[in-house]
């Protein structure tokens, strides 16, 4: 099982996404990425953005939605149903991989400051201003050991470091120098790439040693999906960006044995099922999908 812990924009819509990979081999090609659905207004409809099931599919993933209502408001990364259910999945993969069996994480923006709160067991977020805004990365030099960049094409890495590709949409962050500092996170985490709101230095990508656990805060699956700011950037350069990103993690669910009890499970569970609905005139989504 897979888990991709994702958020957008602020703390009001999480999704934790997880992939469990049809048939027993031991790479499999035929990864199904489930998305976990959270609404914090009760009494509204659940929903997706269409933008993250595109973006998995991309790479060859097939999405399944596990809708799961916390009730009780707003979403915190310290105490909502969210962060539970990350907890617990955090520490599910944890255990996983400890016992050999490949269990990837993923969070983007929330999820990426969740990670960080879960490995380091206190939120270390910082106010930045970077909530819409694209950027280049600033790679570190340790990027070049790195398990996430190292089948990116030269010309997309170049890209990657001097053309703004990554979209931000977050107003928090953790410092680079709050992160180095922090004992837990310093010895869990590689940071492959920091950058800066114009005055403070913050860590926009990681991944963990040992693990096959990763986080960007930015959004790596908007720039082919997402047209709703004039700040997601689509050229081709960035259009790449998203699919290296998807082709990335869908390869490492691959490596995910995990799978639905039968076919018929299976395929009642597969977001097929499911229309999305154009949403782009008065959201920041141009599709999403609704569930009851
Ligand atoms: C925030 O960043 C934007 C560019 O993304 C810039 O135009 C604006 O002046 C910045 N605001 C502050 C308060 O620094
Ligand atoms: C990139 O990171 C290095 C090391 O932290 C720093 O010295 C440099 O100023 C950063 N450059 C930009 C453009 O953020």
């Amino acid at each position: 099982m897979t888990l991709i812990s994702v958020s957008f924009f602020s703390l009001f819509l999480q999704i934790i996404l997880y992939a469990i990979v049809a048939g027993g081999h031991r790479i499999n090609d035929c990864p199904i990425i489930a998305q976990e659905v959270y609404n914090p207004s009760p009494g509204k409809n659940s929903y997706i953005a269409a933008s993250y099931v595109k973006y998995l599919e991309s790479a060859g993933a097939r999405v399944v939605p596990v809708i799961i209502l916390f009730p009780g408001g707003g979403a915190s990364i310290f105490s909502s149903g969210y962060a539970k259910a990350a907890g617990v999945f955090y520490r599910l993969a944890l255990e996983a991989n400890s016992e050999g069996d490949y269990f990837p994480v993923w969070g983007t923006c929330l999820g990426f400051e969740q990670l960080t709160l879960l490995t380091s067991g206190k939120s270390l977020l910082s106010h930045t201003n970077t909530s819409g805004v694209a950027l280049p990365l600033n790679f570190t030099k340790e990027m070049k050991d790195s398990r996430m960049f190292k089948d990116f094409p030269e010309d997309l890495m170049t890209s990657l470091a001097n053309e703004p590709l990554t979209e931000n949409s977050h107003q928090w962050s953790v410092t680079t120098p709050d992160f180095t500092a922090n004992q837990q996170l310093k010895e869990f985490y590689r940071i492959l790439s920091t950058n800066l709101d114009g005055q403070t230095e913050f860590v926009s990508t990681v991944e963990a040693y040992n693990i096959p656990i990763y986080g960007t805060q930015w959004h790596p699956e908007k720039n082919a999906f997402e047209w709703s700011h004039a700040y997601i950037p689509h050229s081709s350069a960035a259009i790449k960006t998203t699919f290296y990103m998807a082709q990335f993690f869908v390869n490492e669910a691959r490596k995910s044995l995990h799978k639905f009890s039968s076919q018929e499970e299976e395929q009642n569970a597969l977001i097929y099922n499911y229309q999305p609905t154009y949403t782009g005139a008065k959201s920041s989504f141009e599709q999403m999908y609704f569930f009851d």
